[in-house]
């Protein structure tokens, strides 16, 4: 039986902090959400991540009460989708992800895209403030956010997002974005941390996990753990669920680190560019 460790946690620039391992659960479907939720809660997780364009809200809120783990104990994102960016939508909306949760008040909500030719990003976050405000939400953040529109938002608003939420993976390393982060306080938290699974083969990858006597997965999550990123893997099956999290009984020496440094590859991203993407 595998030993499980306390997760850890990162501050974050409200005072919060969040625990670096999560559950993604992007593709998850609906009626599969509420085993893997409470499989991970099983393993040790103490982070849900989730979106109400993912259609699952309502089964994190099922898994999170079938596991008996206290509420307080574990964080929970979602976030608002682009159609419904807008003030007045956006406290509408909330309310609505929050009866499919079946919370009182959630850890973190995120922006999901800018969607800047729409220009409503920053009336977005003026609502989000209120609902950080009100006390519904206790962070606030976004998703696929450039430098450009995090600055537009900081100046318009004077509030800083806790994190961005951003793909992020061996083979495409965003270091610009990361070194932004870092020099505004704000946490990287990374999507499709796994490269959506098609890393899992690769060469340098499957070396380094041979060497430690783990699988290509945990190595993946390994290095953004020592990179500093919240991490959020997805899967649905709950071996896998608890494989991803034994991830804090090793670690990755130089030449690991430095060979996965060299997978990073400028052509390397998976999703839609966020400047562009407007769906
Ligand atoms: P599954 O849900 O069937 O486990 P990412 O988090 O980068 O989006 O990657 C998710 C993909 O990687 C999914 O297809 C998921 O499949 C797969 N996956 C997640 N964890 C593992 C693992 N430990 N071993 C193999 N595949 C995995």
């Amino acid at each position: 039986m595998t030993q499980l460790h306390p997760h850890p946690t990162l501050a974050l620039n409200d005072g919060r902090s969040i625990p670096q391992l999560g559950l993604g659960v992007w593709r998850t479907p609906a009626d599969e959400t509420a085993q893997a939720v409470k499989a991970a809660l099983d393993a040790g997780y103490r982070h849900i991540d989730t979106a109400a364009i993912y259609g699952n809200e309502a089964g994190v809120g099922e898994g999170l009460r079938a596991s008996g783990v206290p509420r307080g104990d574990v964080f929970i994102t979602t976030k608002l989708w682009n159609a419904e960016q807008g003030l007045d939508t956006t406290l509408r909306v909330f309310d609505a992800s929050m009866k499919l949760l079946g919370l009182e008040q959630l850890d973190l909500y995120l922006i999901h895209w800018p969607c800047p030719a729409r220009g409503l990003y920053v009336d977005t976050w003026r609502a989000f403030v209120r609902l950080q405000a009100e006390g519904r939400v206790r962070s606030i953040g976004v998703s696929n956010f450039e430098p450009e529109h995090l600055d537009c938002l900081v100046q318009e608003t004077g509030v800083k997002p806790v994190l961005n939420q951003i793909e992020l993976h061996p083979r495409f390393q965003q270091h610009a974005l990361r070194d932004y982060h870092a020099a505004h306080g704000i946490a990287t938290q990374a999507w499709s941390p796994l490269g959506q699974g098609k890393l899992l083969a690769d060469p340098s990858i499957v070396a380094i996990a041979k060497k430690h006597g783990k699988t290509p997965a945990q190595v993946i999550v390994r290095w953004h753990i020592e990179m500093g990123h919240v991490v959020i893997p997805k899967s649905v099956n709950a071996g896998r669920i608890a494989e991803n999290a034994d991830v804090f009984g090793f670690s990755l020496d130089a030449d690991d680190m430095a060979a996965v440094a060299r997978l990073d590859d400028s052509e390397g991203r998976i999703g839609p560019h966020p400047s562009t993407a407007e769906f």
